[in-house]
């Protein structure tokens, strides 16, 4: 009874489909959410609710929806939901599912102020990540141009550029310890959207059942855990109190502060959580892009040699590009950008609560509500975009070939929890893509042509695919 109760939608709550007794619209998050979601906002509109076995969540869709929700009501929209699943894995605390308030408040200015003090603010931060990137491709380079799946050695690639903020430093691409606390890791982005997920955050004593994919995923993030605290202490050996060398140490100087002035939010446990929340939310997602982007342009071959061409004419002489080089490589962000577009790499965001009671569209959302934000939805907005279903990189170029901005663009969502990374990932994306595509020319092996059918979890990735990277001759 009490479970059919929780069901009940409270006055003014938005509508939404009808919910089966106990589970819900559970099931409505098996195959492709964001595209049934979308779907459903035609029926129940912009603003809608589902049920998620007791759990009544809003959904939001399109741009002007979750604009005016994300935005102009930043605050009241900036909360994390208290789920089961969450409350297990970080006690709602450390950085990206912190609650908002204090806490949260404090994990994320000193992120920020790590990002920008040992990353872009540093001078020679851009030419370590272009280190990277000649690491990355002269590994590339060693299968001579055979078939390979490119995703570990993005995913090492991409990590180590976050690593270097963390950790100061970065892992060889023959780590196989650092690369399986990855892989599991990344597994559990996949699992906690899974149906054994939103079971366990319906009924949480599922917890005492002993199978199921819940249980691979408590697993997984003791391993993570562990992991992360021997690499903690690791590098933190030999610091020096108020002069950090990466985000470890500063943290760690904050927390000696809360000894002194006891209340702050920073503590051991907070710290493994944080450090652990950045290297997967980084990881993750960059690699994303980057792998679609390698499919996308074997896929395109005229677009592949326009992205060419416009590397030929920028560097000269094959010199190595540098951040400068962005603004005169219009081509080149525009694809990038339509990769980030299509392909949709958070679909639907990291979930939100609302912090308080909040008034949308004439509807009441009662404080601690789940909010789902359907990126998805925004970039596949008709009113927004011209055939939104078509990849076309040409959508951000003017009459002139100029780059041009777009408004419904969040796949970094926006408002308080917007991403943190993404000047980083913008930094990332644009060097190790004009440095691959400088020096190969991507291709399936013959007689293949992979899926662009994505992988479902809370980010979607290309299934795992070989490609071939032939080194190209360059013309100048
Ligand atoms: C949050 C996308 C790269 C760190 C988010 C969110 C999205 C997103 C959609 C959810 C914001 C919300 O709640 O509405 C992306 C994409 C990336 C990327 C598409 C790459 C192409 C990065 C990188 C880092 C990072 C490189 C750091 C190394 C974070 C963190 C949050 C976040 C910490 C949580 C922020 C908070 O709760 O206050 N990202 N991200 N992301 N991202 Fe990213």
């Amino acid at each position: 009874v009490r479970q059919l109760m929780k069901q009940r939608r409270p006055p003014g709550f938005p509508p939404g489909p009808s919910p089966i007794p106990v589970i819900g619209n559970i099931m409505s998050l098996a195959t492709e959410p964001h595209v049934f979601l979308k779907k459903q906002s035609e029926i129940h509109g912009q603003i809608f609710s589902l049920d998620l076995g007791g759990i009544l969540t809003v959904v939001l869709t399109g741009y002007d929806c979750i604009r005016e929700c994300l935005y102009n009501q930043g605050d009241v929209f900036a909360d994390r939901p208290s789920l089961p699943l969450f409350q297990k894995m970080t006690k709602m605390g450390g950085l990206l599912n912190c609650k908002y308030g204090k806490g949260w408040m404090e994990h994320r200015k000193l992120a920020c102020n790590s990002f920008r003090y040992f990353g872009s603010g540093q001078r020679q931060f851009e030419r370590k990540i272009s280190e990277e990137c000649m690491f990355f491709v002269d590994a590339i380079d060693e299968h001579k141009g055979k078939p390979f799946n490119p995703k570990h050695l993005v995913t090492n690639a991409v990590s180590n550029i976050t690593n270097l903020i963390i950790f100061g430093q970065r892992f060889t691409y023959d780590d196989r310890n650092f690369q399986h606390m990855i892989e599991i890791f990344s597994e559990n982005v996949e699992l906690a959207v899974s149906g054994w997920a939103l079971l366990y955050n319906a009924f949480p004593w599922i917890e005492y059942v002993p199978f199921g994919k819940h249980q691979k995923l408590f697993r997984n993030a003791a391993e993570v855990y562990d992991f992360l605290l021997e690499v903690i202490n690791g590098f933190s050996q030999g610091r020096v109190p108020h002069a950090p060398r990466h985000y470890v140490d500063a943290y760690l100087d904050e927390l000696e502060q809360n000894k002194v002035e006891p209340g702050s939010s920073f503590s051991q446990e907070n710290l493994i959580y944080s450090v652990g929340e950045l290297i997967i939310a980084g990881t993750e997602t960059t690699t994303n892009t980057l792998r679609w982007a390698m499919l996308y342009m074997t896929l395109y071959p005229n677009i592949q040699e326009r992205v060419h061409r416009e590397i030929d004419s920028v560097l000269e002489n094959g010199r190595a590009p540098t951040l400068e080089d962005k603004q005169k490589m219009p081509y080149v962000e525009a694809v990038l950008h339509e990769i980030l577009r299509f392909c949709n790499i958070v679909p639907l965001g990291i979930f939100r609560a609302t912090s308080q009671e909040a008034k949308v569209n004439g509807y009441t959302i009662p404080k601690g509500t789940m909010v789902i934000t359907n990126l998805y939805s925004v970039h596949m907005d008709e009113k927004y975009w011209t055939d939104p279903g078509v990849f076309s990189p040409q959508r951000f170029l003017d009459s002139n070939g100029n780059f041009v901005k777009r408004e419904a663009f969040l796949p970094f969502s926006m408002g308080k929890r917007c991403c943190l990374g993404e000047q980083l990932a913008r930094m990332e994306m644009f060097l190790f893509f004009t440095t691959l595509l400088q020096r190969f020319h991507l291709q399936f092996p013959p007689g293949t042509v992979p899926t662009v059918t994505p992988k479902l979890g809370m980010t979607l990735q290309p299934q795992p695919y070989s490609i071939c990277a032939v080194r190209r001759q360059q013309k100048s």
